[in-house]
């Protein structure tokens, strides 16, 4: 190799080992870079334990098994860190050693050459150069072994000295990109356990909604990459990287963090009117019981006014449930609310106080008054204002625009900002099925008891028929299998992961 071609191929080295970020692919990269550039059989690549005296055996390769179509045998595996062996010898003295025949080292090295390789593959290791991938400060982060250098004629011959130079300066670079890999891998992983944790505490301030972000991630990104799969049909074109499914699962996590500024009485709520509110009118209901036992004397009729009170009663009892209020219930409730007794200070009062019949008739979306239900529609804003002030990279860049729109639909009917159609991106359309149907089925839920499957299954259908799920996306989920998956594996626990 010329002067020319020797620059080349390092500058083409580091160029890829600088934009490899998984650090597997790159110990696999390292290893075909190096017997790529030293023409050698074979490579093999340790890393140092970060908290036991040991050495992991990351990536490997050998091209003349390989050709035979034997893969390499070994497995992940670790060697101790001492003298006795020539990775942990080079590890320990951060020195290159160059050995012409692995079968005839010199008693008196400390190290000696492990044949086992050799014995159960018929391999036979002649050459080798050991050298240490040191960083930028002198720290051995782990050893390159190189094996059998080649010859024009393919023979093994040992490793020149000036090779030995250049691949310490390689393992290096090596060294380099691994340190930067490994620090780009922990601040993600930082990145995510924030991110659940974050995501986790907000759930913990209502038990009820308890894994409900998590179980939105695992069906968001269900339906990403059953779109991914997609050969046919509206989706076929579209594809998630792994960096857009990564954003997705971020954004589901993360989509209802805004509920940290809802009132805890309103996250909770479970009925129209408070236990401590139904105590009040039972209360009242008591005091009504009483004093038409003592004030009417005929018994016949007390019997039928006791009667009135008690299915009154139990009728307000049932409509405070979440649900539905015909309006023939609301004339009810407020014929009921209405009527009159006298309380024991002498003065004439109705069944029911005006807020009381006002809760009781006037909700929205199963038992939140108009105004709770405001406050409880606002956690969307507070989602985006929370995520915009979140530095995120270009990567991760729409996730506060995913999120911030997973109540809006497709028609424009949803919140809080009634955008429609395609305005909606398709992540936040998929959030908003996954929204939608884990809430439906959800064993407990405030202002929703789950439902019956086959229920959430309809619902889901009518959303998607009267144009506020997106059409496609719900027919996905419902007729390829994807719902029955979901259930099968949060049944299973799977989705806590
Ligand atoms: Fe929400
Ligand atoms: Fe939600």
């Amino acid at each position: 190799m010329d002067y020319k071609e020797l620059v080349f191929a390092l500058n083409r080295i580091g160029i890829a080992l600088g934009s490899e970020t998984k650090l597997e692919n790159l110990f696999d990269l390292i290893v075909d870079e190096i017997i790529r550039f030293s023409i050698c059989d074979g490579c093999s690549l340790y890393i140092k334990d970060d908290k036991k005296p040991e050495l992991v055996f990351k990536a490997t390769k050998t091209v003349s098994l390989v050709k035979k179509g034997k893969e390499s045998v070994f497995k992940s595996f670790s060697v101790p860190l001492e003298l006795g062996s020539i990775a942990g010898y080079t590890a320990l003295l951060g020195t290159t050693v160059n050995i012409e025949d692995c079968y005839d080292i010199s008693d008196e090295k400390p190290y000696d050459f492990n044949r086992s390789f050799d014995e159960k593959t018929g391999y036979r290791t002649v050459s080798m150069l050991s050298v240490p991938m040191k960083d930028n400060e002198g720290n051995v982060l782990g050893v390159i072994q190189l094996i059998n250098k080649l010859d024009k004629d393919g023979k093994p011959v040992p490793f020149s000295k000036d090779l030995e130079e250049i691949i310490l300066s390689l393992a290096s670079q090596a060294a380099v990109a691994y340190a930067n890999a490994r620090l780009l891998e922990a601040n993600k992983n930082l990145y995510k356990a924030l991110v659940e944790a974050f995501s986790e505490a907000i759930e913990a301030r209502s038990p009820h909604t308890a894994g409900h972000s998590k179980r939105v991630a695992y069906i968001s990104n269900m339906i990403a990459e059953h779109i991914n799969s997609k050969t046919d049909g509206v989706y076929k074109d579209v594809h998630f990287s792994g960096q857009k499914l990564e954003e997705l699962k971020y954004a589901a996590l993360l989509h209802d963090v805004g509920k940290v500024a809802v009132p805890e009485n309103v996250l909770e709520k479970r009925n129209k009117l408070e236990e401590d509110e139904i105590a009040v009118i039972k209360n009242r209901f008591e005091i009504i019981k009483f004093s038409v036992t003592h004030n009417v004397r005929d018994e016949k009729l007390k019997d039928k006014f006791l009667d009135e009170i008690k299915s009154d009663l139990d009728f307000l009892l049932e409509k405070n449930n979440p649900g539905f209020c015909s309006d023939e219930d609301k004339a009810k409730i407020n014929k009921i609310g209405k009527k009159t007794f006298v309380d024991f200070d002498g003065h004439e009062r109705n069944y029911l106080e005006e807020d009381e019949i006002s809760m009781l008739t006037n909700f929205v979306k199963g038992n939140f008054s108009p105004d709770e239900w405001e406050k409880m529609k606002k956690h969307v804003v507070n989602t985006l204002d929370i995520l915009a002030a979140v530095p995120f990279t270009s990567e991760l860049k729409d996730i506060p625009r995913i999120a911030g729109a997973h109540h809006e639909m497709l028609d424009g009917s949803g919140y809080p900002y009634n955008i429609n159609g395609e305005k909606i991106l398709l992540q936040s359309r998929i959030l908003a099925v996954a929204d939608v149907f884990e809430a439906l089925t959800a064993h407990d839920r405030p202002y929703k008891k789950a439902i019956p499957t086959e229920k959430a299954v309809q619902i889901l259908g009518f959303m998607a028929k009267d144009g506020e799920l997106d059409p496609q996306i719900v027919d996905m989920f419902l007729n390829e299998g994807l719902y029955e998956k979901y259930l099968q594996a949060r049944d299973s626990g799977k989705t806590d992961d």
